[in-house]
């Protein structure tokens, strides 16, 4: 029945009855944080292309995670900067590491926080690849054992959740078989999926020091044009055994997080990446928009598109705003 009879605007009167009947909801449960950790101590280092964002040493990265824990944020994922870089990361295996230290402090200093770990190379290896180099090109297989023996030095450490960026083939499984091998058969891994080469890593390189120094990642990460490749790559990864399936980056691939939210019974997380955060952050200094307020709008547009988990660097800005 057309107007007069029907008249949406009767649903957007007020605010009580806008939110009674608002359909996506993003809440403060549904967000993971991301934070850098180098070496030293009383470090809060800003990272220039991410206004609001540090690099902390684990003194001062258990007193952020504090905060993070006391507006409500429940997860934080961790990168590490380590003290030396080599061509096969082997610093990132070290039982004493700069994650594993990390992760060490925050699970006795702040029980209450899920940690999650992010399993790579590229911020360990002196060429910034996500793996070993063999004959100018990043070696699959070889990589697969380094990146299981990472994985599981950070769920010996106490990491709560693993989660490989690298975008190996079989590194799920890899991972999945070392760390039931070694007792943490109840350790998820939350598997970077479908991660695109994307142009919006660019702020998190400086932040990470994770630059590669030759070449680029497109022989590994994936054609931003592609969309039954992505689903192809998450049902490998759940078949292997991903607990939590991400897509990556998040605004510029709303159809592929709804693709896969369709497909999988999985959990589905999203990362916001830096990229994503520093164009709303630049807009915003400029005056151009309102930056939280557009913050909040791409993260409920995210959860809109499907997505069950944000990881964004906006979670403590916009911690109050949530439910
Ligand atoms: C490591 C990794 C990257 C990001 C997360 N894990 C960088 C990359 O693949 O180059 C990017 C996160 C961001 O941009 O916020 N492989």
């Amino acid at each position: 029945m057309p107007f007069p009879t029907q008249r949406p605007r009767r649903l957007r009167k007020s605010d009580v009855l806008r939110s009674m009947v608002r359909e996506t909801h993003v809440r403060r449960a549904d967000l993971i944080y991301p934070m850098f950790v180098e070496p030293g101590s009383g470090v809060t280092q800003p990272i220039h292309a991410m206004p609001g964002q540090n690099r902390y040493s684990v003194d001062t990265l258990v007193e952020a995670c504090k905060r993070v824990h006391g507006v409500g944020i429940p997860a934080v994922i961790l990168f590490g900067i380590p003290e030396t870089k080599d061509p096969t990361g082997k610093i990132s295996l070290d039982p004493h590491g700069i994650v594993q230290r990390a992760v060490e402090a925050l699970k006795s200093s702040v029980p209450g926080l899920f940690v999650i770990t992010d399993v790579c190379l590229c911020e360990y290896t002196s060429h910034g690849h996500c793996g070993v180099i063999v004959d100018g090109d990043v070696a699959n297989d070889p990589t697969l054992e380094l990146l299981a023996r990472q994985a599981l030095s950070h769920a010996e450490a106490g990491a709560d959740m693993v989660a490989p960026s690298d975008m190996m083939d079989g590194r799920v499984g890899a991972i999945r078989r070392l760390l039931d091998e070694k007792g943490h058969a109840e350790v998820p891994i939350m598997s970077y999926a479908v991660k695109y080469a994307s142009g919006f890593y660019g702020p998190f390189r400086e932040a990470a020091e994770s630059a590669p120094q030759f070449g680029d990642r497109r022989s590994y990460q994936m054609d931003p044009a592609n969309t039954r490749e992505a689903m192809r790559e998450a049902r490998l990864d759940a078949e292997e055994g991903a607990d939590i399936l991400m897509v990556k980056p998040a605004l510029p691939y709303l159809d592929v997080i709804r693709g896969v939210r369709e497909a999988f019974d999985h959990p589905v997380a999203a990362y916001c990446v830096s990229g994503e955060y520093s164009m709303i952050k630049a807009a915003g200094a400029n005056g151009w928009i309102d930056a939280d307020r557009v913050a909040l709008e791409v993260l409920t547009a995210i959860k809109r598109a499907g997505a069950d988990l944000i990881l964004t660097y906006s979670a403590l800005d916009l911690a109050d705003k949530l439910d």
